[in-house]
Formats: structure tokens, C-alpha cells, sequence
């Protein structure tokens, strides 16, 4: 094994299928809500049936959440749930109740009052939570990290936040907002969860299985054997993994989760091996910017260890990779513009398919000729200059060994 390409863990999944927060139901729950917001439609689930017989499997899709509410990334999903339950708090009614129609209504907005959604972002989840507060007629602060893409800044300015770059790195930032909320009365509405702050990142979760729950509506009978899913705090992960194991209960997929190595802090508490989520530190710095977190979520790290098969700790090149070969399909396949954190899921089963020096893992995860993968495109190229520099000019070829 390579170490400048991958590190990995393999993990013994124990459960029998059981997360009842992530359940069918609550699944339901979010599509409904979701449902009703003005401009929903499924995204499309990407089929590279044609790949998928060049490198040795059995078919190949991809949830290409690019086509997300026009939004470019899957992450409004959570926020715009979250907030959706925030409102239902306030107004003492329960999500099953309301749809997005009624929590827009001039009496609900009269009832509520002005409300102001703080939230600390690399960029996806702060757009998210700007267009859910200006759909609400809200207010939304948002802080983001030092180095922040000037497209993914002013993406989140277009719907009337105020938006802060720091200097800080993103759990840092995550700190800042969270003292802004209290010292401001503003609602803290973060896409990860620590001791204390745990109802509305479960929420944001549970919005993000509307993705995970149209996704298995469009595979019908054909059933994934194998799944990849990219994490920064695992949030999504373990969202929609939390569904996958009950609905696919009989024969759970084998999930492999992905993050890059600078920020992979669900890699570094599987290796570890104790149980507890461990966080790593320092600037994390990757072009994954949306999987540049150094502290897991630990409602999403529940999940993960006692499900995932694999924790992976991968190089920047593979996120290139991937997005290049969804750029380019094989003649025949549906074509995928991926941002760095969408693409890595194929990056990363390019090299296991096709590099002998992974020949070890693509056995113990059982890839093969009977396998159909499912990966989640979980942004569009939400940073365009740097998108066109990967896929038009070769930036961040694979480093010379
Ligand atoms: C595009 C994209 N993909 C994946 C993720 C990972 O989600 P999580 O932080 O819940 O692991 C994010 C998070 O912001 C993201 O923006």
C-alpha cells in the first residue's frame, strides 16, 4: 500500500440494523417537508453502467445532489429541516402538522417574530441556512474559515446573509458562531454536534436522508452491495448510513467512509480503536474544503463504528481524479460535474479497482464483478475556478512517488 494515496481501517460491523432516529420513517418524515418547499425535485441518480463494466463491477450510480434546489450541494437539505423544526418548536406544533407553505404564511411569520440563524461554514451548509432564512424572510449570520473560495462567499451573500471569513480553521469558527449566538439570542443552527447541542444537528441528519431515501426509491429492485460516503464531522455519513442498515436490514451494505487525510478524523478514531470519536488538529488543510473538519460528530461517529466496514484517509489527487473521470464519462454514461467533495467516492474506487497495490483491500471489501456501487456526488463545482483548473488544465495530478 501506498501511503501518499490512502490509509485505511477495516471495521467489523456488529449491529443488526437498528438506529431509530434514522429510521424509514423520520426518512419520510424530511422528503415530506421537503417535498413542499417550492422547487423540489428529486436530483438525479447518475448511471455509469458503461464504467462499471470497464473496471470489474457489476454497475455503478451516483446521487448527483449538483441539482439540489438549484443550490449546487446536498447540504440545504439538512439546514432547511432544521430550521423547519425550529419554527415548529416555536410554534408548538410538530413537523408531521406543517408543510413549507404554512411556516411562510404572514400569521406563522407574525407569530414568530424576527429571527436571526447563525452558523459557522466552509461554505454548502451557510448557503444552505442563508436560502432557508431568506425563503422564511429570516435573518442569517454566517462565519467561515480562513482561506474561503470568493465564489463560495459571495454564493452565500446572494441570499442576504452576512457572511465573515476568519482567520480561523473550521472547528475554531464553529467556537466563534456559538459564542455570537449566545451573547446575540441568535439560533445556532451547526451541521455538527458536541456535549449539549445535539437536537438540531440531529435535525440537519435527518433532512439529509431525504438525499439517501430518493436515492433507494431510484435503485427500485437493484439493491447496492457496496456503499462510499465522503465525511468531514460524518454527520451525512452517518445519516444516511443510519438508513441504509435498517432498510437494507437483510443484507446491509458494506460502507466504506472517505475523508481526506489532513482532516480525517473519523480514519484516526477507528484506528485508534477505542470507541470514542478523536479529533485532529491544525489548519486541514485539503481542496475537499466541505470535508475539512477535525472534529467528528459524535451522533454520526454512533453510527459509523458499529456499521462502517472501512475508514479511509486519502489524498487530494484522488478527489481530482474522480472529478475528471465523472467530467469525462465512457461514451453511453450519464455525465457528473462534481466539486472536490463530491467526487473522492470515485477517485478512491478508481484506485482500488485498477491499482494492484490495493488488490488486498478490493478483496476484503469483496469488489467485484457482482457489485453494484453507490456513491453520492454531494456537490457541483461550488468553487468554479478551481473546478476548471482540475478538469480543463490537470491541477493536482497524482504527486510523484
Ligand atoms: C459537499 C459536501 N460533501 C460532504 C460533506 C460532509 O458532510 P459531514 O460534515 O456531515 O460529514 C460536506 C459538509 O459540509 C459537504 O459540503
Amino acid at each position: 500500500m501506498c501511503e501518499k494515496d490512502m490509509l485505511y481501517v477495516l471495521n467489523n460491523p456488529v449491529v443488526d440494523g437498528k438506529f431509530p432516529t434514522f429510521s424509514t420513517d423520520a426518512a419520510q418524515d424530511a422528503m415530506r417537508l421537503h417535498a413542499s418547499i417550492p422547487g423540489y425535485q428529486s436530483t438525479p441518480l447518475a448511471h455509469l453502467g458503461r464504467l462499471a463494466k470497464v473496471w470489474g463491477l457489476k454497475d455503478l450510480y451516483i446521487k448527483d445532489e449538483s441539482y439540489r434546489f438549484g443550490l449546487n450541494a446536498f447540504k440545504v437539505l439538512g439546514g432547511s429541516y432544521a430550521v423547519a423544526n425550529l419554527l415548529c418548536e416555536k410554534l408548538g406544533k410538530s413537523i408531521g402538522e406543517v408543510d413549507f407553505d404554512y411556516l411562510i404564511s404572514a400569521a406563522v411569520r407574525r407569530q414568530l417574530g424576527d429571527m436571526t440563524f447563525v452558523t459557522a461554514t466552509d461554505g454548502n451548509h451557510g448557503r444552505g441556512i442563508a436560502w432557508a432564512a431568506e425563503k422564511l424572510q429570516q435573518k442569517a449570520v454566517v462565519y467561515m474559515p480562513k482561506g474561503s473560495a470568493a465564489a463560495r462567499v459571495k454564493s452565500i451573500e446572494a441570499h442576504g446573509a452576512t457572511v465573515h471569513v476568519t482567520d480561523l480553521n473550521y472547528d475554531e469558527a464553529v467556537r466563534l458562531a456559538s459564542e455570537q449566538a449566545a451573547k446575540n439570542g441568535w439560533y445556532m443552527v451547526q451541521d455538527t454536534a458536541w456535549e449539549g447541542y445535539t437536537k438540531i444537528p440531529t435535525w440537519i441528519m435527518q433532512g439529509y436522508m431525504t438525499m439517501a431515501m430518493e436515492a433507494i426509491g431510484q435503485l427500485g429492485e437493484q439493491q447496492p452491495t457496496h456503499v462510499f460516503i465522503q465525511a468531514g464531522v460524518g454527520a451525512m455519513a452517518g445519516a444516511v448510513q443510519g438508513l441504509l442498515v435498517e432498510y437494507y436490514k437483510d443484507k446491509p451494505p458494506v460502507t466504506v467512509i472517505v475523508e481526506p487525510k489532513n482532516a480525517a478524523c473519523l480514519y484516526k478514531s477507528a484506528a485508534v480503536g477505542d470507541g470514542l470519536p478523536h479529533a485532529v488538529s491544525g489548519d486541514l488543510q485539503t481542496i475537499m474544503a466541505g470535508l475539512a473538519c477535525g472534529e467528528p460528530n459524535p451522533i454520526g461517529w454512533d453510527i459509523l463504528k458499529q456499521s462502517a466496514s472501512c475508514f479511509m484517509s486519502v489524498d487530494d489527487y484522488l478527489a481530482a481524479n474522480g472529478m475528471r473521470i465523472l467530467s469525462c464519462p465512457v461514451l453511453g454514461d450519464d455525465r457528473v460535474i462534481a466539486g472536490e467533495s463530491g467526487s473522492i467516492g470515485v477517485g478512491v474506487l478508481d484506485l482500488i479497482m485498477n491499482d494492484a497495490d490495493y488488490r488486498e483491500l478490493k478483496n476484503a471489501l469483496g469488489l467485484g464483478a457482482d457489485s453494484v456501487v453507490l456513491l453520492f456526488n454531494t456537490e457541483g463545482n461550488t468553487d468554479p475556478v478551481n473546478f476548471r483548473q482540475i478538469v480543463w488544465y490537470g491541477k493536482h495530478l497524482k504527486p510523484k512517488q
